[in-house]
């Protein structure tokens, strides 16, 4: 199948970023009830960036204001290396905006612990990954960013084939430098990828998907289109 043809098929296109975030509330809430089916926690894990911060919002609102029947268990996807008080941190956006600093929630909260050195952080991480997701998340909310980027894996990234479950990674075209990762390989275990793409300047990201003549490692995302089981929401109106 043409690359264009099946990128076409992952895209969900929406008008308004409100029916974005409803479309992603709803395939949170159908992916938590399978893992509520299956009696066990639900994996989920969040990235960071701008355009999930209102489905945070509403996350908490429609499914953490009251007691859950199984806990959902919360891993950041990739961290800038900050404090976590920072305000550039992943791990204080989630806590803001998903877990309203609720202290039973951040117990469920997981993520590089980044008062460590980047190779520690990264080290302790991945040990609690493979002890409370040994095999991948139910669910991977991601960005991309213009530059093809997601999670914390940018142009140049080499390591694709690694089989760590966290990477240390650079980046000299986004905001801090010095970054920590979940790596693709352990990425790719997910049940289900949700990307989230909000407003005309993204539109080039999906021309770009689409690109036969662009690979994973000058555009990583092309990565997530191997993916199984991917679905990608295009809002037209931008993330506010
Ligand atoms: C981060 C994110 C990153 C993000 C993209 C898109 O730490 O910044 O994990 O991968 O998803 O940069 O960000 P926006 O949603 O702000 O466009």
């Amino acid at each position: 199948m043409k690359e264009e043809v099946k990128v076409q098929n992952l895209i969900r296109k929406v008008a308004t970023f409100d029916e974005m975030t409803n479309t992603a509330m709803k395939i949170i809430v159908d992916e938590y009830q399978q893992a509520v089916s299956a009696r066990r926690s639900f994996l989920l894990e969040l990235s960071g960036g701008r355009t999930p911060v209102k489905l945070y919002r509403l996350l908490h609102q429609k499914l953490l204001s009251t007691p859950l029947e199984f806990p959902i268990e919360f891993f950041i996807g990739d961290e800038r290396y900050v404090p976590w008080e920072d305000s550039r941190s992943n791990n204080l956006l989630v806590r803001n905006n998903l877990l309203n600093n609720n202290q039973s929630l951040m117990a469920c909260l997981h993520d590089f612990p980044t008062q460590l050195s980047r190779s520690e952080a990264a080290v302790v991480y991945a040990k609690e990954l493979n002890e409370l997701a040994p095999n991948g998340f139910d669910l991977a909310i991601l960005g991309i960013g213009k530059d093809g980027h997601f999670a914390s894996i940018f142009p140049g990234f080499a390591d694709w084939e690694s089989d760590e479950v966290t990477v240390v990674t650079e980046t000299t075209e986004n905001e801090v430098m010095e970054r920590l990762s979940i790596s693709p390989k352990y990425l790719f275990k997910a049940q289900k990828l949700l990307v989230l793409l909000a407003g005309q300047d993204k539109s080039p990201i999906l021309d770009k998907l689409m690109d036969e003549n662009l690979s994973k490692e000058n555009f990583p995302a092309k990565f997530l289109l191997q993916h199984p089981n991917l679905e990608i929401i295009f809002s037209e109106e931008a993330a506010y």
